[in-house]
Protein backbone atom coordinates (compact mmCIF):
# COMPACT_ATOMS: atom_id res chain seq x y z
CA UNK A 1 0.00 0.00 0.00
CA UNK A 2 0.83 3.64 -0.97
CA UNK A 3 -0.15 6.11 1.77
CA UNK A 4 0.02 9.55 1.68
CA UNK A 5 0.73 11.31 4.87
CA UNK A 6 -0.17 14.65 5.57
CA UNK A 7 1.45 16.92 7.91
CA UNK A 8 4.05 13.60 7.78
CA UNK A 9 7.23 15.79 9.38
CA UNK A 10 5.17 16.91 12.67
CA UNK A 11 6.04 15.42 15.77
CA UNK A 12 3.00 12.76 15.46
CA UNK A 13 3.15 12.27 11.88
CA UNK A 14 6.97 11.24 11.57
CA UNK A 15 6.52 8.63 14.47
CA UNK A 16 3.68 7.56 12.20
CA UNK A 17 5.34 7.47 8.94
CA UNK A 18 8.21 4.97 11.01
CA UNK A 19 5.81 2.35 12.12
CA UNK A 20 4.04 3.28 8.49
CA UNK A 21 7.29 1.96 6.87
CA UNK A 22 8.48 -0.74 9.83
CA UNK A 23 4.59 -2.42 8.35
CA UNK A 24 5.50 -2.65 4.97
CA UNK A 25 3.83 0.14 3.54
CA UNK A 26 4.95 2.49 1.08
CA UNK A 27 4.59 6.62 2.17
CA UNK A 28 4.59 10.19 0.52
CA UNK A 29 4.55 12.66 2.57
CA UNK A 30 3.17 15.98 1.66
CA UNK A 31 4.42 19.01 4.50
CA UNK A 32 4.45 22.59 3.74
CA UNK A 33 7.04 22.96 7.01
CA UNK A 34 4.77 25.50 9.05
CA UNK A 35 5.83 24.04 12.31
CA UNK A 36 8.01 21.12 11.26
CA UNK A 37 11.95 20.68 9.84
CA UNK A 38 12.39 18.24 7.41
CA UNK A 39 15.40 16.61 9.07
CA UNK A 40 12.66 15.01 10.92
CA UNK A 41 12.39 12.77 7.93
CA UNK A 42 15.82 12.63 6.88
CA UNK A 43 15.78 11.30 10.61
CA UNK A 44 12.81 8.71 9.73
CA UNK A 45 15.06 7.55 6.78
CA UNK A 46 17.90 6.57 9.35
CA UNK A 47 15.82 4.90 11.52
CA UNK A 48 14.02 2.57 9.26
CA UNK A 49 16.47 2.58 6.26
CA UNK A 50 13.98 4.01 3.89
CA UNK A 51 13.83 6.50 1.71
CA UNK A 52 11.10 8.68 2.37
CA UNK A 53 9.39 10.49 -0.30
CA UNK A 54 8.61 14.35 0.13
CA UNK A 55 6.13 17.01 -1.15
CA UNK A 56 6.54 20.70 0.26
CA UNK A 57 3.17 21.89 -0.11
CA UNK A 58 -0.12 23.02 1.07
CA UNK A 59 -2.74 20.87 1.84
CA UNK A 60 -5.08 23.96 0.30
CA UNK A 61 -3.38 23.59 -2.65
CA UNK A 62 -5.85 21.86 -4.99
CA UNK A 63 -3.67 21.63 -8.45
CA UNK A 64 -0.88 20.44 -6.43
CA UNK A 65 -2.66 17.67 -4.48
CA UNK A 66 -4.13 16.67 -7.91
CA UNK A 67 -0.81 16.45 -9.30
CA UNK A 68 -0.26 14.15 -5.94
CA UNK A 69 -2.77 11.80 -6.76
CA UNK A 70 -2.07 11.51 -10.53
CA UNK A 71 1.63 11.02 -10.13
CA UNK A 72 1.62 8.37 -7.64
CA UNK A 73 -0.78 5.62 -6.62
CA UNK A 74 -1.93 6.75 -3.54
CA UNK A 75 -4.51 3.88 -1.60
CA UNK A 76 -5.50 5.44 1.48
CA UNK A 77 -4.40 9.21 3.29
CA UNK A 78 -3.12 9.91 6.75
CA UNK A 79 -4.32 13.17 7.92
CA UNK A 80 -2.01 14.78 10.20
CA UNK A 81 -1.52 18.31 8.62
CA UNK A 82 -3.68 21.40 10.61
CA UNK A 83 -2.35 24.07 13.65
CA UNK A 84 -2.70 22.74 16.77
CA UNK A 85 -2.32 25.90 19.37
CA UNK A 86 -5.21 26.31 21.33
CA UNK A 87 -4.70 29.66 22.67
CA UNK A 88 -3.24 30.82 19.32
CA UNK A 89 -6.54 29.25 17.73
CA UNK A 90 -8.12 32.01 20.03
CA UNK A 91 -6.22 34.93 18.50
CA UNK A 92 -6.43 33.76 14.72
CA UNK A 93 -9.54 31.85 14.38
CA UNK A 94 -9.62 32.55 10.36
CA UNK A 95 -5.66 30.90 10.37
CA UNK A 96 -7.71 27.68 12.11
CA UNK A 97 -10.44 27.04 9.81
CA UNK A 98 -8.81 27.51 7.33
CA UNK A 99 -5.34 24.86 7.19
CA UNK A 100 -8.14 22.61 9.75
CA UNK A 101 -11.09 22.92 7.82
CA UNK A 102 -10.76 24.38 4.48
CA UNK A 103 -7.52 22.17 4.04
CA UNK A 104 -9.96 19.22 5.01
CA UNK A 105 -12.25 20.28 2.58
CA UNK A 106 -9.52 20.53 -0.39
CA UNK A 107 -7.91 17.23 0.58
CA UNK A 108 -10.92 14.86 0.35
CA UNK A 109 -12.34 16.55 -2.80
CA UNK A 110 -9.26 15.60 -4.60
CA UNK A 111 -9.18 12.41 -2.84
CA UNK A 112 -12.70 11.99 -4.38
CA UNK A 113 -11.92 13.01 -8.15
CA UNK A 114 -8.86 10.64 -7.57
CA UNK A 115 -10.85 7.75 -6.79
CA UNK A 116 -9.10 7.16 -3.28
CA UNK A 117 -11.81 7.27 -0.06
CA UNK A 118 -9.71 5.68 2.65
CA UNK A 119 -8.68 8.37 5.18
CA UNK A 120 -7.31 8.26 8.85
CA UNK A 121 -8.01 11.48 10.51
CA UNK A 122 -6.20 13.22 13.50
CA UNK A 123 -8.88 14.57 15.96
CA UNK A 124 -8.53 15.19 19.73
CA UNK A 125 -10.32 14.25 22.84
CA UNK A 126 -11.41 17.66 23.19
CA UNK A 127 -14.31 17.35 20.35
CA UNK A 128 -16.26 16.14 23.83
CA UNK A 129 -16.47 19.37 25.00
CA UNK A 130 -16.76 21.21 28.26
CA UNK A 131 -19.48 19.32 29.94
CA UNK A 132 -18.85 15.49 29.24
CA UNK A 133 -18.67 12.72 31.72
CA UNK A 134 -15.33 11.03 32.49
CA UNK A 135 -13.95 8.94 31.07
CA UNK A 136 -14.76 10.06 27.65
CA UNK A 137 -16.71 6.94 25.52
CA UNK A 138 -16.99 7.29 21.76
CA UNK A 139 -21.12 7.10 22.18
CA UNK A 140 -21.33 10.58 23.86
CA UNK A 141 -21.87 13.37 21.55
CA UNK A 142 -19.61 15.69 20.34
CA UNK A 143 -19.76 18.82 23.11
CA UNK A 144 -19.31 22.19 23.48
CA UNK A 145 -16.08 23.23 22.53
CA UNK A 146 -14.48 26.21 23.75
CA UNK A 147 -11.84 27.47 20.87
CA UNK A 148 -11.37 27.37 17.34
CA UNK A 149 -8.81 24.96 17.48
CA UNK A 150 -11.52 22.38 19.03
CA UNK A 151 -14.14 24.11 17.16
CA UNK A 152 -12.68 23.56 14.16
CA UNK A 153 -11.67 19.43 14.91
CA UNK A 154 -15.88 18.78 15.77
CA UNK A 155 -16.33 20.29 12.50
CA UNK A 156 -14.20 18.52 10.17
CA UNK A 157 -15.62 14.92 12.08
CA UNK A 158 -19.09 16.46 10.60
CA UNK A 159 -18.07 17.23 7.53
CA UNK A 160 -16.42 13.87 7.40
CA UNK A 161 -19.62 11.99 9.08
CA UNK A 162 -21.53 13.53 6.12
CA UNK A 163 -19.41 12.72 3.15
CA UNK A 164 -19.70 9.25 4.39
CA UNK A 165 -23.04 9.22 4.64
CA UNK A 166 -23.00 10.63 1.03
CA UNK A 167 -21.36 7.20 -0.53
CA UNK A 168 -21.03 4.25 1.00
CA UNK A 169 -17.21 4.13 -0.96
CA UNK A 170 -15.92 6.27 1.76
CA UNK A 171 -13.44 4.73 4.90
CA UNK A 172 -12.77 7.00 7.73
CA UNK A 173 -11.31 6.69 10.89
CA UNK A 174 -11.73 9.68 13.52
CA UNK A 175 -9.01 9.01 15.35
CA UNK A 176 -9.47 11.28 19.08
CA UNK A 177 -6.33 11.48 20.64
CA UNK A 178 -6.17 12.33 24.22
CA UNK A 179 -2.27 13.57 25.15
CA UNK A 180 0.17 12.19 23.38
CA UNK A 181 3.89 12.42 24.58
CA UNK A 182 7.24 10.83 24.46
CA UNK A 183 9.05 10.23 21.17
CA UNK A 184 10.88 6.96 19.28
CA UNK A 185 13.84 4.67 21.74
CA UNK A 186 16.45 5.75 19.21
CA UNK A 187 16.35 9.33 20.50
CA UNK A 188 16.33 10.64 16.57
CA UNK A 189 12.92 12.31 16.05
CA UNK A 190 10.65 13.70 19.16
CA UNK A 191 8.93 16.57 19.91
CA UNK A 192 10.75 20.30 18.81
CA UNK A 193 8.09 23.13 19.22
CA UNK A 194 8.76 26.21 17.69
CA UNK A 195 9.33 29.01 20.20
CA UNK A 196 8.38 28.50 23.82
CA UNK A 197 6.49 25.26 24.50
CA UNK A 198 2.57 25.59 24.93
CA UNK A 199 2.53 21.83 26.49
CA UNK A 200 3.38 20.28 29.96
CA UNK A 201 5.69 17.15 28.43
CA UNK A 202 7.89 19.70 25.98
CA UNK A 203 8.02 22.36 29.10
CA UNK A 204 9.28 20.17 32.05
CA UNK A 205 11.90 18.41 29.28
CA UNK A 206 13.16 21.69 28.16
CA UNK A 207 13.62 22.51 32.17
CA UNK A 208 15.11 19.47 32.76
CA UNK A 209 18.31 20.00 30.19
CA UNK A 210 18.61 23.95 31.40
CA UNK A 211 16.47 25.67 28.21
CA UNK A 212 13.93 27.27 31.02
CA UNK A 213 14.36 28.15 34.48
CA UNK A 214 11.30 26.56 36.26
CA UNK A 215 7.54 25.02 35.49
CA UNK A 216 4.44 26.96 35.89
CA UNK A 217 2.06 24.39 37.44
CA UNK A 218 -1.10 26.14 36.38
CA UNK A 219 -3.75 25.23 39.31
CA UNK A 220 -3.37 23.93 42.55
CA UNK A 221 -7.01 23.85 43.63
CA UNK A 222 -8.51 21.94 41.22
CA UNK A 223 -10.80 18.87 42.33
CA UNK A 224 -8.25 16.17 42.56
CA UNK A 225 -6.12 14.25 44.44
CA UNK A 226 -3.51 16.77 44.83
CA UNK A 227 -5.27 19.48 43.10
CA UNK A 228 -3.47 19.74 39.67
CA UNK A 229 -5.37 18.59 36.34
CA UNK A 230 -5.01 15.36 35.51
CA UNK A 231 -5.13 13.89 32.16
CA UNK A 232 -4.62 10.75 29.93
CA UNK A 233 -1.01 11.10 28.51
CA UNK A 234 0.47 8.22 25.71
CA UNK A 235 3.39 7.20 24.08
CA UNK A 236 3.58 8.69 20.67
CA UNK A 237 4.78 5.30 19.10
CA UNK A 238 1.51 3.78 20.38
CA UNK A 239 -0.70 6.54 19.25
CA UNK A 240 1.63 6.12 15.63
CA UNK A 241 1.17 2.05 15.77
CA UNK A 242 -2.74 3.23 16.14
CA UNK A 243 -3.40 4.83 12.97
CA UNK A 244 -1.30 1.47 11.71
CA UNK A 245 -4.40 -0.55 13.25
CA UNK A 246 -7.11 1.85 11.76
CA UNK A 247 -6.12 1.26 8.12
CA UNK A 248 -6.55 -2.15 8.20
CA UNK A 249 -9.62 -1.81 10.27
CA UNK A 250 -11.06 0.85 7.28
CA UNK A 251 -9.41 -1.96 4.28
CA UNK A 252 -12.54 -3.87 5.38
CA UNK A 253 -14.99 -1.27 7.09
CA UNK A 254 -16.52 1.44 5.14
CA UNK A 255 -18.15 4.44 6.84
CA UNK A 256 -17.41 6.75 9.60
CA UNK A 257 -15.77 5.21 13.05
CA UNK A 258 -14.81 7.11 15.77
CA UNK A 259 -11.62 5.55 17.96
CA UNK A 260 -10.85 7.24 21.21
CA UNK A 261 -6.85 6.64 21.42
CA UNK A 262 -5.51 6.84 25.08
CA UNK A 263 -4.23 4.72 28.12
CA UNK A 264 -7.47 4.58 30.09
CA UNK A 265 -5.35 6.11 33.28
CA UNK A 266 -5.46 9.60 34.30
CA UNK A 267 -2.21 11.53 35.60
CA UNK A 268 -1.85 14.54 36.94
CA UNK A 269 0.48 17.10 36.65
CA UNK A 270 2.53 16.73 39.74
CA UNK A 271 3.28 12.73 38.97
CA UNK A 272 3.95 13.91 36.03
CA UNK A 273 7.13 16.04 37.06
CA UNK A 274 7.65 12.93 39.59
CA UNK A 275 8.04 10.54 37.12
CA UNK A 276 10.12 12.76 34.75
CA UNK A 277 12.21 13.34 37.79
CA UNK A 278 12.58 9.87 38.42
CA UNK A 279 13.65 9.21 34.43
CA UNK A 280 16.50 12.26 34.31
CA UNK A 281 17.88 11.99 38.04
CA UNK A 282 17.54 15.52 38.29
CA UNK A 283 14.73 17.86 40.13
CA UNK A 284 12.48 19.89 38.15
CA UNK A 285 12.24 23.47 39.54
CA UNK A 286 8.34 24.63 39.47
CA UNK A 287 6.12 27.11 40.72
CA UNK A 288 2.21 26.71 41.09
CA UNK A 289 0.53 29.75 39.08
CA UNK A 290 -3.34 30.60 38.63
CA UNK A 291 -5.66 28.54 36.37
CA UNK A 292 -4.66 28.62 32.77
CA UNK A 293 -8.30 29.60 30.75
CA UNK A 294 -10.02 26.52 29.14
CA UNK A 295 -7.84 24.22 31.30
CA UNK A 296 -10.61 21.03 31.82
CA UNK A 297 -9.85 19.70 35.25
CA UNK A 298 -9.22 15.79 34.16
CA UNK A 299 -9.97 13.78 31.48
CA UNK A 300 -8.97 10.55 30.08
CA UNK A 301 -10.31 7.99 27.90
CA UNK A 302 -12.41 4.91 27.54
CA UNK A 303 -10.32 3.41 25.26
CA UNK A 304 -12.58 -0.18 25.12
CA UNK A 305 -13.65 0.05 21.69
CA UNK A 306 -9.91 0.81 20.25
CA UNK A 307 -9.11 -2.27 22.15
CA UNK A 308 -11.64 -4.39 21.06
CA UNK A 309 -12.04 -3.43 17.23
CA UNK A 310 -8.92 -2.25 16.22
CA UNK A 311 -6.77 -4.64 18.25
CA UNK A 312 -5.09 -1.61 19.92
CA UNK A 313 -3.98 -1.33 23.67
CA UNK A 314 -0.96 1.62 24.31
CA UNK A 315 1.48 -0.43 26.18
CA UNK A 316 3.95 1.48 27.05
CA UNK A 317 4.06 3.03 30.53
CA UNK A 318 4.49 6.27 32.07
CA UNK A 319 8.58 5.48 33.22
CA UNK A 320 8.78 4.27 28.90
CA UNK A 321 7.41 8.13 28.08
CA UNK A 322 9.61 9.85 30.24
CA UNK A 323 13.21 7.64 29.76
CA UNK A 324 12.44 8.18 26.09
CA UNK A 325 11.21 11.89 26.02
CA UNK A 326 14.58 12.49 28.37
CA UNK A 327 16.85 11.02 25.39
CA UNK A 328 15.17 12.77 22.66
CA UNK A 329 15.82 16.18 24.72
CA UNK A 330 19.35 15.32 25.96
CA UNK A 331 20.51 14.14 22.52
CA UNK A 332 18.98 17.26 21.00
CA UNK A 333 18.97 20.09 23.27
CA UNK A 334 17.80 22.60 20.88
CA UNK A 335 15.80 20.25 18.71
CA UNK A 336 15.94 19.66 15.21
CA UNK A 337 18.15 23.04 14.79
CA UNK A 338 20.78 22.14 17.58
P1 LIG B 1 2.65 19.19 14.36
O1 LIG B 1 2.45 20.66 14.27
O2 LIG B 1 3.99 18.68 14.83
O3 LIG B 1 2.32 18.50 12.95
C1 LIG B 1 1.44 19.07 12.02
C2 LIG B 1 2.18 19.14 10.70
O4 LIG B 1 1.31 19.67 9.69
C3 LIG B 1 3.42 20.04 10.76
O5 LIG B 1 4.51 19.32 10.23
C4 LIG B 1 3.04 21.24 9.86
O6 LIG B 1 4.18 21.78 9.21
C5 LIG B 1 2.04 20.61 8.92
N1 LIG B 1 1.02 21.54 8.38
C6 LIG B 1 0.27 22.44 9.05
N2 LIG B 1 -0.58 23.06 8.22
C7 LIG B 1 -0.37 22.53 6.98
C8 LIG B 1 -0.93 22.77 5.71
N3 LIG B 1 -1.89 23.69 5.54
N4 LIG B 1 -0.48 22.05 4.65
C9 LIG B 1 0.51 21.14 4.81
N5 LIG B 1 1.09 20.88 5.99
C10 LIG B 1 0.65 21.57 7.07
O7 LIG B 1 1.49 18.61 15.29
P2 LIG B 1 1.26 17.14 15.89
O8 LIG B 1 1.33 17.25 17.37
O9 LIG B 1 2.10 16.16 15.18
O10 LIG B 1 -0.28 16.96 15.51
C11 LIG B 1 -0.69 16.30 14.33
C12 LIG B 1 -2.19 16.33 14.25
O11 LIG B 1 -2.75 15.74 15.42
C13 LIG B 1 -2.79 17.74 14.17
O12 LIG B 1 -3.89 17.71 13.29
C14 LIG B 1 -3.24 17.99 15.59
O13 LIG B 1 -4.31 18.91 15.64
C15 LIG B 1 -3.68 16.61 16.02
N6 LIG B 1 -3.67 16.43 17.48
C16 LIG B 1 -2.52 16.67 18.18
C17 LIG B 1 -2.52 16.53 19.57
C18 LIG B 1 -1.28 16.80 20.38
O14 LIG B 1 -1.40 16.93 21.60
N7 LIG B 1 -0.10 16.86 19.79
C19 LIG B 1 -3.69 16.14 20.25
C20 LIG B 1 -4.85 15.90 19.49
C21 LIG B 1 -4.82 16.05 18.10
N1 LIG C 1 0.31 22.63 32.15
C1 LIG C 1 1.01 23.27 33.15
N2 LIG C 1 2.07 24.04 32.80
C2 LIG C 1 2.48 24.20 31.50
C3 LIG C 1 1.75 23.52 30.48
C4 LIG C 1 0.66 22.76 30.86
O1 LIG C 1 0.69 23.16 34.34
O2 LIG C 1 3.45 24.94 31.24
C5 LIG C 1 -0.83 21.79 32.53
C6 LIG C 1 -2.14 22.26 31.92
O3 LIG C 1 -2.71 23.25 32.73
C7 LIG C 1 -2.92 20.97 31.88
C8 LIG C 1 -1.85 19.88 31.66
O4 LIG C 1 -0.62 20.49 32.03
O5 LIG C 1 -3.51 20.76 33.12
C9 LIG C 1 -1.76 19.41 30.22
O6 LIG C 1 -1.64 20.55 29.38
P1 LIG C 1 -1.22 20.42 27.85
O7 LIG C 1 -1.18 21.81 27.31
O8 LIG C 1 0.01 19.60 27.73
O9 LIG C 1 -2.40 19.57 27.21
P2 LIG C 1 -3.97 19.87 27.12
O10 LIG C 1 -4.65 18.75 27.83
O11 LIG C 1 -4.29 21.24 27.53
O12 LIG C 1 -4.25 19.81 25.54
C10 LIG C 1 -3.74 18.78 24.69
C11 LIG C 1 -3.50 19.34 23.31
C12 LIG C 1 -4.79 19.72 22.64
C13 LIG C 1 -5.77 18.60 22.68
C14 LIG C 1 -5.94 18.10 24.09
C15 LIG C 1 -6.81 16.89 24.12
O13 LIG C 1 -2.66 20.49 23.37
O14 LIG C 1 -4.54 19.99 21.29
O15 LIG C 1 -4.66 17.75 24.63
O16 LIG C 1 -6.33 15.94 23.23
F1 LIG C 1 -6.97 19.00 22.22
Amino acid sequence: MTILVTGGAGYIGSHTVVELLNAGNNVLVLDNLSNASAESLKRVEHITGQAVPFVQGDIRDSALLERVFAEHSINAVVHFAGLKAVGESVQKPLEYYDNNVNGTLVLVDAMRKAGVFRLVFSSSATVYGEDAPVPYHETLPRGRTSNPYGSSKAMVEQLLTDLAHSDPRWAIALLRYFNPVGAHESGLIGEDPFGVPNNLMPFIAQVAVGRRERLSVFGSDYATADGTCERDYLHVVDLALGHVKALDFLANHAGVHAFNLGTGQPVSVLQMIRAFEQACGRAIPFEFAPRRAGDLPAFWADATKARQELGWVAERDLARMMADTWRWQLQNPLGYGG
